[in-house]
């Protein structure tokens, strides 16, 4: 290299759904991609000196079917014409729900956020982007999923238990994640930070809030399960919703991890749900079928 040559970061070519932000100065540069999920692309940008995130979805026909169920049953539309649409799966349907799909993330990142809720501070969203806080560990880098992570046992014991909070706090502002895993959690400078919300569903008007909710649970359990074994015999998922159904659950209330299940009742509602689930699976499917047609 030339003395006195000092290397400068340009950044990447800008991708073209990034191209309306730079025109609207939200962004100024691209620098480099993040990891590529399954319903979106992520970026590192730089805005007026910030490094920020920039989210851009992919289209609805992209995404997978088990999504497109648990959010079609979730999503609750303005109007009804957009209801009929959206059952018909008509375009101005296919283009409702899109849109309701993207903002989704949008309102769930603002609702728990006031929820004091560790989430990444959303900034903007435009033509189908989310502009939000890049989330970095110590070093000032895009943070590490926790599946990225091994965890000494009481590391592990310590985040199971402050994720669950995040769960209760979630659940108290009404709001089920319905994808919470390693995956979607990182692990910033200043602790745990859930991510990708635009499948959150409202606790209170989702026949599906109970299974979502255990499932989220589960997934926390399972994995730092393998770090502190015996978090694997734990129930906190049934003590939450339980507690919630009766209307008891509170931001700091004290969780045991045990819990009675009530016998015969709960499989007959168990089964009905699962009746419904494969119905609507099947509905979805046929959905995107016409949309990929
Ligand atoms: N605010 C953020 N700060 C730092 N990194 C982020 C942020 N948001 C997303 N990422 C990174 O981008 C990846 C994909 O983001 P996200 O999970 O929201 O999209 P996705 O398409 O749903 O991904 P997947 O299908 O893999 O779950 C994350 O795993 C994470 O590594
Ligand atoms: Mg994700």
């Amino acid at each position: 290299m030339r003395p006195g040559f000092v290397a400068q970061n340009a950044g990447m070519k800008p991708p073209k759904r990034l191209l309306p932000l730079i025109e609207e100065g939200l962004i100024d540069t691209v620098d480099r991609q993040l990891m590529s999920g399954k319903e979106a692309l992520v970026y590192v940008v730089g805005c007026g000196g910030q490094t920020r995130c920039a989210k851009v979805y992919k289209e609805a026909s992209r995404r997978s079917f088990r999504q497109a169920v648990d959010y079609t049953e979730n999503r609750k539309v303005k109007n009804s014409r957009q209801a009929r649409a959206m059952a018909k799966g008509t375009r101005f349907g296919r283009e409702s729900q899109e849109s309701a799909w993207q903002s989704a993330e949008v309102d769930a990142l603002y609702r728990l956020a006031a929820a004091g809720v560790r989430v990444p501070r959303p900034y903007n969203f435009c033509d189908g982007v989310l502009l939000m806080e890049l989330v970095t560990d110590a070093a000032g880098n895009a943070a590490p999923r926790l599946n990225d992570l091994l965890f000494e046992p009481d590391l592990a014991r310590e985040l199971h238990a402050t994720l669950l909070r995040e769960v209760v706090r979630m659940l108290c502002a009404g709001v089920v994640h319905g994808d919470l895993s390693e995956f979607n959690i990182l692990l910033a400078s200043d602790g745990p930070v859930i991510i990708d919300l635009p499948q959150a569903i409202d606790a209170a008007g989702n026949n599906h809030a109970r299974r979502m909710l255990l499932r989220d649970v589960e997934n926390l359990r399972g994995f730092f399960g393998r770090f502190a074994p015996e978090l694997l015999a734990t129930l906190y998922g049934d003590e939450i919703w339980d507690l919630f159904e009766r209307g008891l659950l509170l931001p700091d209330s004290a969780l045991t991890g045990r819990f009675v299940r009530a016998a015969a009742a709960v499989d007959l509602e168990g089964v009905l749900v699962e009746i419904d689930d494969a119905r609507l699976e099947e509905a979805a499917r046929q959905l995107l079928l016409q949309t990929v047609r």
